[in-house]
């Protein structure tokens, strides 16, 4: 959790949420045999709009037969002032990703939304910290810039890589991840842990499970002396990761997160209460803020999210995955109360603070008011 001004959004004036500007391909660069790194030309004028934090992601727009697509990435660019890039990795039934991989070349044009996320600290140059991150697969896209940035900006902090991934042939940035080495041999670890493949020791073979973790932590890393966690990857690993150091006495507020798989579905149905025992509306009156100007629009809460209301009289209504995992939906609940159903993408200040994905808030009170500009 960031303890300082939070990154995730830059200030309304200065961005346009939902909007989409049309960025040129730079390059497509093959990192394994299933995956590639999308590099894009920021023209000058919208280098503001695409700065970015270390550990952040931005949405693809395209369409494709006939489609509309929206897909998240993390942005896998090794310093904040390097070229804006994002990795794709060929998922099964993956339309985008393999388009991405097979016929996607430098001087297409994609529709790109400027940066999201709060997978990150803020960086600290004056003191020296422990850094950890678990990572499996595509994981290490928002992992390896908090790692090349965290260790440039920090020069007494140290940060260790643990990486899973089934064989060598499918570890990413394999050549990226040497040279971080080659240039921080005493600051940078890596330790990788292939599911197939037998390795050098026990460690490095195998899952990375709740045994695997046991090993790690009582021979390789000691949990109370690291300062910050970074997980990233499956929902699976997630969860497994955090739990074990919840279980080891570790503060959230030093474990953060990101998940790449949403599940694209509709929210479940909603309670039938509020929480002050009131019967939930059977329709909502739900007004929006969005770039500075107010909608209203009556929705079904049985049927209906907030955002789906929201996009059906406001096409630019700023969404991603629909399933609660990038933020891009984010909004302050200023009136009324709503049921989120999940949330992979706000920390718990953003909650205490009034914050809802609308992809995945139903309404329960008969009025709601939400701001996306705050
Ligand atoms: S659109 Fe991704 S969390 Fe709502």
């Amino acid at each position: 959790m960031n303890t300082d001004v939070r990154e995730r959004d830059r200030p309304a004036a200065r961005r346009h949420r939902g909007v989409f500007h049309p960025l040129t391909v730079a390059a497509v660069d093959r990192l394994t045999d299933d995956a590639v790194a999308v590099t894009f030309d920021v023209p000058e004028e919208l280098a503001e709009e695409f700065r970015f934090v270390q550990g952040q992601h931005l949405t693809v727009r395209c369409e494709l037969d006939g489609r509309e697509l929206r897909r998240n990435y993390s942005i896998c660019s090794r310093a904040p002032d390097g070229p804006l890039r994002i990795a794709v990795k060929r998922l099964e039934d993956g339309s985008f990703s393999a388009y991405a991989n097979e016929r996607l070349r430098a001087g297409d044009v994609l529709d790109v939304m400027y940066p999201l996320g709060g997978f990150h600290v803020p960086l600290a140059p004056e003191r020296g910290r422990t850094h950890v991150a678990v990572a499996a697969g595509s994981g290490i896209t928002p992992v390896l810039s908090l790692i090349t940035t965290t260790l440039a900006a920090e020069p007494s902090s140290a940060f260790t890589l643990v990486y899973g991934n089934r064989t060598a042939r499918d570890v990413m940035f394999l050549e990226e991840l040497q040279d971080v080495k080659d240039r921080y041999p005493q600051r940078f670890e890596l330790i990788n842990v292939l599911s197939r493949e037998v390795g050098e020791s026990p460690v490095s073979s195998g899952r990375i499970d709740a045994d695997k973790l046991d090993l790690l932590f009582t021979h390789l890393i000691a949990p109370d002396e690291v300062d910050h966690w970074y997980l990233c990857g499956p929902a699976g690993l997630v969860r497994l990761v955090r739990d074990d150091l919840r279980g080891r006495g570790i503060g959230d507020d030093r474990v953060h997160y990101e998940l790449f798989h949403a599940e694209d579905e509709e929210p479940p149905p909603r309670r039938r209460h509020t929480e002050s025992g009131t019967a939930a509306a059977a329709t909502s009156h739900v007004r929006f803020t969005l770039d500075g100007r107010s909608t209203t629009v009556d929705i079904d809460p049985d049927t209906e999210t907030v955002l789906s209301g929201a996009l059906r009289v406001r096409d630019d209504a700023p969404y991603a995955c629909r399933g609660g995992v990038c933020g891009t939906c984010r909004a302050k609940l200023c009136e009324g109360e709503v049921d989120m159903a999940r949330n992979y993408a706000l920390e718990p200040d953003e909650l205490a603070a009034g914050y809802v994905l609308t992809c995945q808030s139903r309404p329960l009170t008969e009025t709601v008011v939400v701001d996306y500009d705050a």
